[in-house]
């Protein structure tokens, strides 16, 4: 295929790549961006098959079939609240391609390079087999801490932080003898040196994070697999390799960013991690002593809506865990139906995954202009006469602006305390995924709806 032919083809999937993120800026057009995203993967991954595969046709094929078809069962089988694993371990998945394509590559018996190109190579070879690694086990950890099989805690060595400048200068270290090695054994130990310290980082920064800052870890990971894809891309010489890489790197940061500033968090602080790590076990004790817990059932709940002109509804987590979102949609529809102000509050990290909220509820057909943005709905909470909680617990939290010392002090929060009546729905005393105690539950205007959400506002429409 002529090269001017690949480049057009290219531009094709590089401008369809970009229309794809501007098209997930919003629900409504989020759909279409994911079409875009689609055809133009689909570009770009026939035409670098028909350009410059020249051999082994039908190994590819058999792959790619095989790849294909286990990335459609998984999206088939995996439910939504499981997404942010599914995620993580996608990306580990980058890391690991980098590192492979990185090692392939650097043992390629046609690379002849020699003088500046041959360092600028090793560089590339150096720097996407690093960034692979640490992303492929700092997302298996990611993976293992979301779906609880190894401890949301973090991991806090003595001297941890010293322990990460010491990882560090050891890969410049060996990466300057590996750019200076004398023979391609001596290179190839260094790189192997490289990798295992990459691998230990990666995986001991994860393991440092602490639960609340999960959703910055995420996106961070997202950004570094993006990078990793744009130094495997200068490594094959491949452009659209690289910008593709570069547009998922910058947009992840662009994402860490958000993250960092929806929960009053400076990126460094998150990467030196410790973030909403205490109260698991204190947390009876903490919440005890502030008052008791005023309970309400399912006749008084309607009651309150139904003679409610503002109703806020907040979702959280165990809204997702309960698959209650087609239930609240319901409920919100009666109350306006009666001619009741029903709006929905949304915290940026709410859920486990950014949007998760915003996507239950338009799966549910919440009308898009009654779901609002923490920020957008934060002052009017004085005016609500009732704040339904569904299942969200870390993000209205209201130590997070009354005690110092909480773990999660500093993050922004839903005061929904401020509502004349708040409702609480979920099934016991248990923390949020910060692990912190919760003062909002024994609050004077708070009532505690216990037992699974769906359960409750199944009920909860009956008696409306
Ligand atoms: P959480 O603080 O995680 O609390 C969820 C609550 O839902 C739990 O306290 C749980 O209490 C309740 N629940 C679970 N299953 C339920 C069910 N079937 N019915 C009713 N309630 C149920 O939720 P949140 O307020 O959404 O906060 C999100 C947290 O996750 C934040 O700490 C955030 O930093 C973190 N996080 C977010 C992300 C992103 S990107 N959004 C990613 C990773 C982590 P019971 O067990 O007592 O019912």
């Amino acid at each position: 295929m002529p090269e001017s032919l690949i480049t057009v083809f290219y531009l094709g999937a590089t401008a369809l790549f970009i229309l794809a993120l501007g098209g997930l800026k919003n629900n409504v057009s989020a759909r279409r961006g994911n079409l875009y995203g689609i055809i133009g993967m689909t570009i770009a991954v026939l035409i670098t098959v028909i350009a410059f595969v020249s051999k082994n046709h039908n190994l590819l094929i058999l792959v790619m079939i095989a790849g294909g078809a286990i990335g459609f069962l998984l999206s088939l089988r995996v439910k939504m609240t499981q997404m942010p694993e599914l995620v993580a371990i996608l990306h580990s998945l980058v890391g690991l391609a980098a590192v492979l394509i990185g090692y392939a590559n650097f043992m390629d018996p046609g690379m002849e390079l020699v003088g500046v190109e041959k360092t600028i190579h090793e560089i590339e070879i150096f720097v996407g087999v690093c960034i692979g690694a640490l992303t492929f086990t700092g997302s298996v950890v990611a993976y293992g801490k979301l779906s609880a099989i190894i401890s949301g805690r973090p991991l806090m060595l003595p001297a941890r932080h010293w322990l990460n400048l010491a990882l560090f200068i050891a890969v410049i270290i060996v990466g300057v003898r590996f750019v200076g090695a004398e023979s391609h054994a001596d290179a190839l130990a260094m790189l192997i040196a490289m990798t295992i310290i990459a691998l230990v980082f990666g995986a001991h920064m994860v393991a440092a994070i602490g639960g609340a800052d999960m959703p910055v870890v995420i996106s961070m990971l997202n950004s570094y697999s993006g990078w990793a894809a744009a130094a495997t891309g200068f490594m094959l010489s491949n452009d659209l390799l690289i910008v593709t890489g570069a547009l998922v790197g910058s947009s992840g940061a662009i994402l860490s960013y958000i993250m960092c500033r929806a929960m009053n968090r400076n990126f460094i602080s998150v990467i030196a991690g410790g973030f909403g790590t205490s109260g698991g076990s204190s947390r009876a004790a903490a919440v005890g002593d502030q008052g008791d817990v005023q309970t309400i059932d399912i006749a008084e709940t309607a009651h309150l809506l139904n003679h409610a002109s503002e109703v806020m509804v907040v979702p959280g987590y165990g809204m997702a865990m309960a698959q209650a979102q087609h239930a609240v949609s319901e409920i919100a529809k009666m109350l306006m139906a009666k001619g009741i102000n029903v709006r929905f509050g949304i915290h940026p990290v709410a859920g486990r995954m950014p949007g998760h909220m915003n996507v239950l509820l338009a799966e549910a057909h919440v009308p898009y202009d009654i779901v609002f943005e923490m920020d957008e709905v934060n002052d009017d909470f004085p005016s609500i006469d009732v704040s339904l909680i569904i299942g969200a617990n870390d993000t209205v939290n209201p130590s997070a602006q009354d005690d110092e010392d909480s773990p999660i002090a500093g993050m922004p929060v839903l005061e929904v305390w401020k509502s004349e009546a708040t409702i609480v729905l979920k099934r016991g005393m248990a923390a949020g995924y910060a692990g912190v105690d919760n003062p909002l539950f024994v609050k004077e205007n708070t009532r505690m709806l216990f037992g699974d959400a769906k359960e409750s506002l199944d009920l909860l429409i009956r008696a409306i």
